[in-house]
């Protein structure tokens, strides 16, 4: 855990250079605009440890699967998002001497994200070994307004010297991937161009063929005046600079604005690739770098109305909520339904930049709240998009009849993880993907969207847990046999309650959509039974009959579900028992140890009891959940937030804010020591949520908001917008009451302590505690 993050309301701050903590920082100041995004690598050369990463949201790279012992049905490949061109680069020569804060004395440093509008700011003054002064002041952002661009503009101010002083502007497509499995290189050089004042250089990935031009462009001043100086061009395969050698003089400063654009094939003919680069160039140089960054705090501006939350009595977590919805906004805008969240975002490699569960179960509450409607809807096209890749993925293991298996980890719909015990039983990501309808129509009203693309989705999982589970001569009911839970601390286990559960569940639910379409759509409905062969007499007996016979654990004694067949015969030492410097688990004990003892990585049964919380009175919740935290290790960043959801139904204020604690801070603290690999974004997620559903118990029932608020003891009140059906609110919990706030033209009535109170449009209204 580290603590060298300055508290401020809108701002992230380090003050102080340590060489220890920049590769966390550079995690933690990421940008990032929906389409690109990169770590907070410095401009200048720097020969300490740094993670170069940029990324371009979609270019992927199927690296081949290494594994130690193949197994059929394994995928060809994991894919990646690839490390694409590095454009920051501003490489400063003072005197023959390179500026690198790694060799220099770093008199005052501060890094600075500015998360009201949406840019990274660095000053710092620094002598180098030869005892040169300079100060320099370095901004950037990744466009919100065109997402092809982004900006920065580096000034340096020679402070004891007059001298030389040289700048290189680059872009370097010779970049490598940390976790490229054959230590490959994923780019070749298609082509460039270079001259003075800017040039580009287009890039292909090898296997995929995604083409990415990186252009710039720039401008330079010299003591406030724009010039136009000698300017030496540089190109290398996959390099291009341009070197611009100027007479400093002492108190002067020299900036250069360096305009960028990024434009890849998955949007541009690649024919027109760079005709498209240069008039993107020219377009944004001429708006200039300030018009650019007022713009970018104007569209900031409107992402905040709509998704802000404010904490007021606590800086620490004010700051730290709005981090989690900054990184949220950077790495997701729902723009494009061919793009998604990986668990890193922008910020790093790790888990490839693919898409997980973690979509369904933990960003789409998030973004159906705070986003329009639309954004959802993409983030389901993209899972329907893929539908045919997961039916593949369900006949390769062996399934049949448009039966659906979506991948673990996928890129493109096609599964790419490779460990057996999750990519062959981690199936209730399956499950996930079905909840992330209903919870979509349940909270838009979208019913269209069953029509027209759910129920398509729906059917080939139902049929998939049709055949996955199997009848049990035993036990004369259906089980379902090797799985792993969201526990992936036990592998291979018989009846994992919550996978059991969410199966029955995504049968019943499909039943009951096939019934709702038919009478919405009956056309609709016949085409598609038609295309897909769906005998329904047959195919609907089966899934009612699994619904009424499945088998799902339950302990009578302790009145608690079975997380999974032999959960009891575990030895029973409970998290508040082990020694501290056992943990965590995962880096202290074998696996062996692991997957023999009775610890939960994340929310399991509970997480089942997340979704579902209206099936179960509270006495039932409370037992489950009594039970089953005290043996959570919750070593996974999901898992704190659902936790806090729950202790807060279950009236303990207390837990659910130490819960909260645990996921709020988790990168700016670097909780895990594992920052440096990127910032936990689809927990993030979680992290609203836990203030959003836990502190504001907000759900939707019967087609209205409800809230069942109280506010931790340490806030004087907090406040979130919502957006629901049209209507705009924003919901402020203080000690007095909830006061809501209709910001829209369309009247809504919510459910608060159990009441029902119409918010009449652009009106008010307090409802005391
Ligand atoms: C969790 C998974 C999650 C993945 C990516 C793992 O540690 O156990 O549930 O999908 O991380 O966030």
């Amino acid at each position: 855990m580290k603590n060298y993050i300055k508290v401020d309301e809108w701002k992230i701050i380090e003050e102080g250079f340590d060489a220890h903590h920049h590769q966390v920082s550079e995690s933690i100041f990421s940008l990032g605009n929906g389409r690109m995004g990169q770590r907070a690598n410095f401009e200048e050369a720097y020969s300490g440890e740094t993670l170069p990463g940029n990324y371009v949201a979609g270019v992927y790279y199927p690296d081949k699967t290494r594994v130690g012992w193949w197994k059929n049905g394994y995928p060809e490949y994991f894919a990646k998002v690839l490390n694409a061109a590095n454009w920051t680069i501003i490489d400063i020569v003072l005197d023959g001497e390179q500026l690198d804060l790694a060799k220099c004395n770093v008199t005052s440093f501060r890094r600075e994200l500015n998360m009201k509008e949406g840019y990274l700011k660095r000053t710092f003054t620094a002598k180098t070994a030869s005892g040169k002064e300079v100060s320099v002041e370095a901004c950037r952002f990744c466009s919100m307004v065109d997402d092809e661009t982004a900006a920065i503009h580096y000034a340096i101010t020679p402070l004891n010297f007059s001298g030389t002083i040289t700048i290189t502007p680059a872009i370097d497509g010779d970049v490598v991937n940390k976790d490229s499995n054959y230590d490959e290189k994923f780019w070749d050089e298609l082509g460039k161009a270079n001259q003075p004042g800017g040039g580009y250089i287009v890039m292909r990935t090898k296997k995929t063929g995604f083409e990415v031009a990186t252009g710039m462009k720039f401008s330079i001043s010299q003591n406030g005046e724009t010039i136009q100086p000698k300017t030496e061009t540089i190109s290398k395969e996959k390099y291009i600079a341009s070197k611009i050698e100027l007479q400093a003089q002492q108190g002067q400063s020299i900036s250069i604005i360096k305009y960028i654009a990024n434009l890849s094939s998955q949007n541009h003919k690649p024919e027109a690739l760079v005709a498209s680069l240069t008039a993107t160039l020219d377009r944004i140089s001429l708006k200039g770098f300030d018009t650019m960054l007022a713009e970018q705090a104007a569209a900031w501006a409107e992402k905040w109305k709509h998704n802000d939350i404010i904490i007021e009595g606590d800086e620490s977590a004010q700051q730290a909520i709005r981090f989690n919805i900054f990184q949220l906004n950077q790495t997701y805008t729902g723009e494009d339904d061919r793009l998604n969240i990986g668990p890193k975002g922008f910020t790093g490699e790790k888990y490839g930049g693919s898409t997980y569960w973690d979509t369904e179960a933990y960003c789409v509450p998030f973004y159906l709240a705070t986003a329009p409607q639309k954004v959802t809807r993409n983030l389901l096209l993209y899972r329907y998009k893929q539908l045919g890749k997961a039916i593949e993925n369900a006949a390769l293991l062996g399934f049949k009849n448009g039966a659906a298996l979506y991948p673990m980890v996928t890129m493109d719909g096609t599964e790419c993880h490779n460990e057996w015990e999750i990519t062959f039983e981690e199936i209730h990501r399956n499950g996930a993907i079905a909840y992330a309808i209903f919870n979509y129509v349940r909270y838009t009203a979208d019913e269209a969207y069953l029509a027209d693309y759910g129920f398509e989705v729906l059917i080939a999982i139902a049929r998939f847990w049709s055949q996955r589970v199997s009848w049990s001569q035993d036990k004369q009911q259906y089980v379902m046999l090797g799985v792993t839970g969201p526990n992936e601390y036990e592998n291979n286990v018989n009846n994992n309650w919550y996978t059991s559960m969410l199966a029955v569940w995504c049968m019943k639910y499909t039943m009951e959509v096939a019934g709702k379409v038919k009478i919405a759509n009956k056309a609709k409905y016949d085409a598609l039974a038609a295309r897909i062969g769906l005998d329904e007499a047959t195919e609907f007996s089966r899934f009612g009959h699994i619904v009424e016979n499945m088998y799902l654990g339950h302990d009578e004694k302790q009145g608690i579900f079975l997380q999974q067949d032999g959960y009891l015969d575990k030895e029973q030492i409970l998290v508040k028992d082990l020694p501290a410097t056992d943990r965590p688990l995962n880096q202290k004990w074998s696996w062996d140890r692991i997957l023999r003892s009775c610890y939960i990585k994340q929310a399991d049964v509970l997480q089942g009891i997340y979704f579902f919380e209206d099936d179960y009175d509270i006495d039932t919740i409370r037992r489950n959940f009594d039970y089953y935290e005290p043996r959570t290790v919750h070593e996974s960043s999901l898992s704190p937030c659902v936790h806090a959801i729950l202790a807060a139904k279950l009236g303990d204020e207390a837990r659910a804010y130490e819960f909260y604690l645990r996921t709020a801070r988790l990168d700016l603290d670097d909780y895990n020591n594992d920052t440096e690999d990127g910032c936990h974004i689809t927990s993030m997620a979680g992290t609203w949520m836990a203030v959003v559903e836990g502190f504001g118990g907000m759900r939707v029932r019967d087609g209205k908001l409800l809230f069942q608020p109280f506010i931790p003891e340490k806030w004087a009140s907090f406040s979130f917008h919502i957006g629901f059906r049209g209507a705009l609110l924003n919901i402020k919990v203080s000690k007095e009451g909830v006061q809501i706030k209709n910001l829209s033209d369309v009247a809504t009535t919510v459910f608060v302590y159990g009441k029902d109170q119409l918010v009449k449009a652009n009106d008010e209204l307090l409802v005391e505690a």
